[in-house]
């Protein structure tokens, strides 16, 4: 096998047999779902085929079973048939299987996982919005976008990542009054966006107290929107400095992306595109507005009314999400897009993607929507009860990380060099922080808390971290004891952890697959974490050093080094790095 070359999944192997073998008692055969027999089950998989077919054959769903398993026989896939229960029938691989499958998966560079069709899927993730500082609000669409992008592009297709960023809105009528009354321009050359900040943050607290602010600000948006000079360069500049201090956060993360089409990349496309949808009847005049509604047959709201265009001529939010529907459309003929936001734009999104069908897109629109994330009080010294700036917040994820690596070093009695050290702690403390996120499913509310991302028991990264440094230490010892190293095929079973470990490493592709099906990543995480976990059982129980048989040493060497390799490719495509050694 070539080293790209992909792996017929071990489940899809198995439906397409049991397809085969009831050919002839039906007509059109079922897709018979195959799933990982639960624990002290002797089989490895089991598959309630005999029950899906009671209805069309009739008759007693064992006896069916039963004559599945007859025409089954004799399959070099499988080692061992049972029926059990009402009539599940259980299958066992056999050991020629498990070792050509896991050879294979070694010597492949993907692991033998196959690949999806080439396809176009935009994600649109991320996306700050500009003169305003990332904070932990922005950080989850960050790392699940990017995540879900890592898998997309492993699974083989083209992805465009595009960062929306809001770089349009009233807010710069705002920013621009306070830059040319408040600037402190020192301030600003300490830290641009920070400044930015704290104009645009005291002109709203102003405008509570006294609400000329509001005029002031509207004159000045009015004079950007109609081409003002200064006000365009101004805001430019803004977009600018803003762009800088995302790009140092993305860059410090590891997140790419492949297009930055902010909001205002569409102005130009928003006044045609309403005034096409009043013509042609998707959207009506209501009080001097333009909107879109939603009704069922009896004319009830099934969604609220969407506003295209305010009753004074601007277009918003939701005009330029319709007009990007139609760019990515025409520029990119995606055939699904997934929008990474927070739970509070379930509405929009429901409204967009309504609208888009209206306007004859049929590609598939998926809204990721996430939980909040918070910290526990007294997790980190929040000024002024603000959300604390994210580079604040990852810097304190790596001190952490490093003083815990420290004191477990010093208890080792092991003085590392500082690069080193400090290179773990960047590791783990970033991988923590998007660990905490990624193994949680995303449409639930998340406390973050430091202990907990650093608990080495848990479902954590540095525990899958340090996992992965095991199986370098495993070889590196085995090596020093002139043992040789992995030949990438001899696999041999003796113990059932060893077994367990190798069915396991079977359902990498699948983990993967559903983790970007899904749009959840913590599919993949919990896959990670319970390979983990088979993977510190066998080391425990499946000795290299002190065993006798040669061709067992070699095979625990190889299940070694490929629990190593889908854990680090597990943990990449979560955008998180494994070190060798910890
Ligand atoms: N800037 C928006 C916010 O901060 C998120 C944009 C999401 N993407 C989109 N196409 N609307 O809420």
């Amino acid at each position: 096998m070539s080293a790209t070359d992909s792996l017929v999944p071990v489940q899809e192997a198995l439906a397409t047999k049991l397809q085969a073998a009831v050919a002839d008692l039906v007509e059109v055969p079922p897709t018979p779902p195959v799933d990982r027999s639960k624990a002290g089950f002797a089989s490895d998989f089991q598959t309630p085929l005999a029950l899906q077919l009671k209805k069309q054959l009739g008759g007693n769903p064992r006896q069916i079973a039963s004559t599945i398993v007859d025409k089954l026989g004799g399959d070099d896939m499988i080692a061992g048939l049972d029926i059990g229960g009402p009539g599940f029938i259980g299958v066992t691989l056999s050991d020629a299987y498990l070792q050509t499958h896991l050879a294979g998966m070694l010597a492949s560079d993907r692991l033998g996982v196959p690949v999806l069709d080439d396809s176009t899927v935009v994600i649109d993730f991320s996306a700050p919005n500009v003169a305003k500082r990332m904070h932990i609000g922005h950080i989850r669409s960050t790392i699940i976008g990017d995540a879900l992008r890592r898998l997309g592009t492993f699974l083989g297709q083209t992805i465009i990542a595009d960062n929306h960023i809001g770089d349009w809105g009233t807010q710069f009528g705002r920013v621009i009054w306070a830059w040319k009354n408040w600037r402190d321009e020192e301030a600003f050359a300490a830290d641009p966006i920070g400044e930015l900040e704290r104009l645009y943050v005291t002109f709203v607290r102003k405008e509570k107290e006294d609400a000329s602010y509001t005029d002031r600000a509207k004159a000045e948006l009015v004079k950007l929107q109609s081409g003002d000079a200064e006000n365009n360069a101004l805001w430019q500049m803004m977009i600018d400095t803003s762009r800088v201090a995302f790009e140092s956060i993305y860059e410090r993360l590891d997140i790419h992306f492949d297009v930055t089409h902010g909001e205002s990349f569409y102005n130009d496309m928003l006044q045609p595109l309403v005034d096409e949808l009043l013509a042609d009847g998707t959207a009506q005049i209501s009080e001097g507005a333009a909107v879109i509604f939603f009704k069922d047959e009896h004319g009830d709201d099934t969604l609220p009314p969407f506003l295209i265009r305010k009753s004074d001529g601007a277009a918003l939010y939701a005009t330029s999400d319709l007009a990007t529907v139609r760019y990515r459309e025409t520029e990119w003929s995606p055939t699904r897009c997934i929008y990474v936001t927070d739970t509070r734009q379930q509405n929009h999104f429901r409204q967009v993607f309504e609208v888009a069908r209206r306007m004859g897109v049929d590609t598939r629109l998926d809204h990721v929507w996430f939980g909040m994330m918070t910290l526990p009080e007294g997790a980190f010294s929040t000024r002024d009860g603000n959300a604390p700036p994210l580079h604040e917040f990852l810097d304190e994820a790596e001190k952490r990380a490093r003083d815990q690596q420290v004191k477990r070093l010093e208890s080792l009695g092991e003085t590392w060099p500082e690069e080193e050290l400090d290179q773990l702690a960047r590791i783990i403390g970033l991988g923590g922080v998007k660990y905490s996120d990624l193994s949680n499913n995303p449409q639930t509310n998340i406390t973050f808390s430091f202990d907990k991302m650093l608990s080495l028991e848990g479902n954590t990264a540095v525990y899958l971290q340090y996992t992965s440094a095991r199986t370098h230490s495993l070889s590196k010892k085995a090596a020093s004891e002139g043992i040789a190293p992995p030949d990438g095929t001899t696999l041999k079973l003796a113990l059932p952890q060893e077994r367990d470990l190798m069915l396991q490493m079977l359902d990498f592709g699948k983990a993967t697959r559903a983790a970007w099906e899904q749009g959840k990543p913590n599919l993949l995480a919990t896959y990670l974490y319970e390979l983990a976990s088979k993977y510190h059982t066998f080391y425990q129980s499946c000795p290299v050093k002190t065993e006798a048989d040669a061709t067992l040493q070699m095979s625990r060497l190889n299940l070694n080094l490929l629990a190593r390799k889908v854990l680090a490719q597990g943990l990449d495509l979560l955008g998180i790095d494994a070190p060798e050694r910890m």
